[in-house]
């Protein structure tokens, strides 16, 4: 096997052949092909595609790349949600606690921050203390004793995606369809989950802004869960605008502490608990289509797998009775008694649950304020996404430390009102300098205007595996 043939291969939209394919890879684990190599390959791969052959090889391969987890002794549905990248999306802090207060088996692996997008681990570990590198072992664990547990992948988990991931991250390689959907579908196969949600982010703060490109990745991904038997569902949601009014990994924390005390912004908490309603509607089916007959998938007592008649298809499209019971777990505080406790287990201080000010806070805090008044066109994520990777919050080398307090809080969303010399945002820094350049990047990113601004809908019908 020759890589450079192979990157040749991709970049003149040649027809690959799958076994070179996995030599390829199979080089790259075995340090035979070059990060370069692997680059050049990257880089072809998000200018030309991939055939769905090569792309099922590239799952196939990168899943394969290590364990996969047999979790088939736990007596409930085991349900994981991902998502493709967003600018403030800190659903992950508050959905993972709250579908287990629901009765679903979580058991999170989590990503850093990619580009311009942020990762749940990061957001993690700005909890002083907290420990994202279990051992397997002890994450079975903890799933089998608590429903739950928060790690990054392991060095034993789709290794490979690992290794790629890193990879993309700094090098311009993130924004394809068949990276993004390999990259998920392989570490979220290798779970031994039962049921998989995908959350989609479509525009301009997305990997792939443009909404038909973003619904394309969703029913790829969709597509390969239901070939590997993982029922998946994935509910397109906007990214036209930053999630919630936080962007920075401690900041997002104390955002993610707030809704789960049943506060916080409203779109948080809409996206959150339409996450955990399609989580537990794919719980519920696959108990129809699980391979092994569904024998696994027992009820769990209370709080616990869905009653009976509150399947998608008993009532409508059956998704009310499931969000009475999500907006219950959420709002009764059961969702943040399986935080504090989570973030106990792992290592970090419960205390941040009822005192955020434990969190890390940055030495120079700088508002902005409103030019004019009028009403907020856009909150344009992708050069806050940026600014807050420039503070110190994300990375733009293999390997960097962050700095986990840097970011921005207190944003308008766009249709609100302001008026001149309102609060636009603040800028959370580590020194004057930066603080000054990143206020002028939100400047830039905020409009005030007069019309009432076109917003992407918050969320859009969820896609499911396609009728054969
Ligand atoms: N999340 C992932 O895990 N991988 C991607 O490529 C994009 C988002």
């Amino acid at each position: 096997m020759n890589p450079v043939r192979i990157i040749e291969a991709v970049r003149d939209g040649e027809e690959l052949d799958p076994d070179d394919l996995t030599r390829f890879l199979e080089g790259y684990t075995a340090g035979e092909v070059e990060e370069y190599q692997m680059s050049a390959f990257l880089m072809a791969v998000v200018l030309k595609g991939l055939a769905p052959e090569a792309l099922e090889r590239l799952v196939g391969t990168m899943l394969h790349s290590g364990a996969v987890l047999d979790l088939s002794h736990l007596p409930g549905p085991r349900v994981d949600k991902h998502s493709t990248g967003g600018v403030g999306d800190k659903v992950s802090l508050v959905l993972a606690p709250l579908a287990a207060a629901c009765g679903l088996y979580v058991p999170m692996m989590s990503g850093r921050g990619l580009g311009h997008t942020g990762g749940t681990l990061d957001k993690l570990e700005a909890i002083p203390g907290f420990r994202t590198d279990l051992s397997l072992d002890r994450f079975v664990a903890d799933l089998e004793a608590h429903r739950v547990a928060m790690i990054g992948q392991t060095v034993e988990i789709a290794p490979l995606d690992r290794r790629l991931y890193a990879l993309r991250s700094v090098s311009g390689t993130v924004p394809s369809i068949p990276l993004i959907a390999a990259s998920i579908m392989s570490k979220k196969l290798a779970e031994g989950l039962t049921g998989l949600v995908l959350d989609v982010k479509m525009g301009s703060g997305a990997f792939l802004p443009d909404r038909e490109r973003a619904l394309e990745l969703a029913r790829t991904m969709v597509d390969i869960g239901t070939r590997h038997d993982v029922p998946t569902t994935a509910l397109p949601t906007a990214m036209d605008r930053p999630l919630g009014r936080t962007v920075g990994n401690a900041l997002e924390v104390r955002e993610a502490l707030e809704c789960l005390r049943g506060e916080g912004p409203h779109d948080l908490r809409e996206v959150t608990v339409a996450l955990v309603v399609e989580m537990l509607a794919v719980a519920d089916a696959s108990k129809a289509v699980s391979p092994r007959g569904g024998s696994e998938v027992t009820s769990v007592p209370e709080g616990g797998t869905l009653p009976e008649g509150e399947s998608p298809s008993a009532a409508g499209n059956g998704r009310d009775p499931l969000r009475a019971r999500v907006l219950e777990k959420l709002d009764s505080g059961a969702a943040l008694e399986i935080f504090r406790s989570l973030v106990e287990r792992q290592g970090g201080d419960p205390a941040i649950a009822d005192d955020p000010d434990l969190l890390p806070g940055a030495a120079v805090v700088e508002e902005v304020r409103s030019e004019r008044s009028g009403v907020v066109q856009g909150v344009e994520p992708l050069p806050l996404g940026r600014a807050a990777v420039e503070l110190g919050g994300g990375r733009i080398r293999l390997g960097q430390t962050i700095d986990p307090a840097v970011g921005f809080d207190q944003l308008v969303h766009p249709g609100e009102h302001v008026s001149r010399g309102d609060l636009l945002g603040r800028v959370h820094a580590s020194g004057p300098a930066a603080a000054q350049a990143a206020a002028e990047r939100l400047r830039k990113a905020i409009s005030v205007g007069s019309t009432v601004p076109t917003l992407l809908p918050l969320i859009e019908t969820p896609i499911q595996e396609r009728e054969s």
